[in-house]
């Protein structure tokens, strides 16, 4: 480490909500919410990371209200009185130990696998029924089924605001159902939802817009989206940046205060002829703050994690982290795997104990520690 942690321990202003400093945890699923309501151990593990130093938890993705916007029986819902009061106590023992939380609302469209998830009698949703390019699944979403989708995002938000939540956040990234409509791939509709690269904003448009409606002009709204799907991690929504400002555009007017673009590894740059990261693009172009994210303080990437493998503590990358944030390329960072392993990680990069660092080890995942 050559460069002082110490610009990334100044606090950050999003829509009048004050974040102490410039570390957020990334959302995730961690499968520990049996019935779909977060429990008491829930609760507790989110505690621990308020204690830990973190400036803004984002939590797990957590579903709306829809029969068929889940993929397990063990992911929270956002909605119903057991999981919101489940959620409500999350919340309380965030505020109690000094942090602040938003969830963040997601629904997982065509990617749920019916037979293996709750209410397996709905078949899935999807723009176009298609799951991968050209292998079509289900029947497209009618215009009522939009609709509702659409409904139950601004619900979820209200919800938010309602148990005490600072922020939250719309997963629109990994080829879940917003990005599905973004995605050319699987989304062939001929109506408006459908079409060019702008054209297919829409859906995640008019979520944004209803939010804001039940929310106000003066709740922070964070957007995540990704180039990359989970269908295909080469997959570029905009191979430029022009077309890159296109997309963002409608999406920003709507009244998105913050994108949070996920990468895999923050130091790739996103296009040709600079080094710029896909936040640093974000920012560039929109205007609006981003939050950037992947592989922070860690040596391998997130997927790989999945199939066991375990990720070494990088300090050096914490070093490019703060070199990039000095430029300017963001104004906030996401921590995934290792607050997954570490609820201290970020107490301890703020004193500097980077020997202190934990491995990430992929039997965390089986653990709510
Ligand atoms: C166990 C696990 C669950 C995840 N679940 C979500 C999720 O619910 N929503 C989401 O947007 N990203 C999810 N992600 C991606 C993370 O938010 C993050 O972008 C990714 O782990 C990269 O950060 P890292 O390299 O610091 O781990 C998940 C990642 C992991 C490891």
């Amino acid at each position: 480490m050559s460069r002082s942690v110490d610009p990334l321990f100044t606090p950050f202003t999003l829509n009048g909500l004050t974040i102490p400093n410039r570390f957020s945890m990334a959302p995730m699923t961690r499968n520990f919410s049996p019935g779909e309501v977060p429990g008491a151990d829930v609760a507790a593990y989110y505690r621990r990371r308020a204690e830990g130093g973190v400036g803004l938890i984002i939590t797990e993705g957590t579903t709306v209200d829809t029969p068929v916007s889940t993929m397990a029986a063990t992911v929270p819902a956002f909605y119903g009185d057991e999981a919101l009061a489940g959620w409500k106590r999350v919340v309380e023992e965030v505020h109690d130990a000094g942090g602040l939380i938003a969830p963040q609302i997601w629904h997982v469209g065509i990617t749920r696998k019916a037979d293996a998830a709750p209410r397996s009698e709905f078949p899935s949703a999807g723009p176009s029924g298609m799951v991968m390019p050209g292998k079509k699944i289900a029947e497209p979403m009618t215009k009522e089924e939009i609709q509702n989708t659409i409904d139950a995002f601004a619900r979820a938000a209200y919800n938010s605001r309602e148990l005490g939540f600072d922020a939250v956040e719309v997963h629109g990234a990994h080829g879940y159902l917003i990005d599905q409509f973004f995605w050319g791939g699987v989304n062939n509709r001929d109506d408006e939802y459908g079409g060019d690269a702008v054209a297919r904003t829409r859906f995640g448009e008019d979520i944004i817009k209803a939010i804001r409606k039940e929310v106000g002009d003066d709740y922070p709204l964070i957007l995540r989206y990704s180039q990359w799907k989970q269908q295909d991690y080469d997959h570029k929504l905009a191979t430029n940046s022009e077309d890159l400002g296109a997309f963002l555009k409608p999406l920003s007017d709507a009244g998105v205060d913050m994108f949070h673009c996920s990468q895999r590894r923050f130091w790739e740059p996103e296009f040709e002829g600079s080094n710029l990261n896909l936040a640093g693009w974000t920012g560039k172009l929109s205007g609006k703050p981003t939050m950037t994210v992947g592989s922070i303080g860690l040596d391998g990437e997130f997927i790989a994690a999945f199939g066991g493998a375990s990720s070494k503590p990088e300090p050096g990358k914490i070093d490019e982290l703060i070199q990039r944030f000095e430029n300017g390329e963001f104004d906030m960072a996401a921590v995934g795997r290792a607050l997954i392993v570490d609820p201290e990680w970020v107490n301890k990069v703020r004193a500097g104990r980077f020997d202190e660092l934990l491995p990430f080890e992929a039997t965390a995942l089986g653990e709510l520690a």
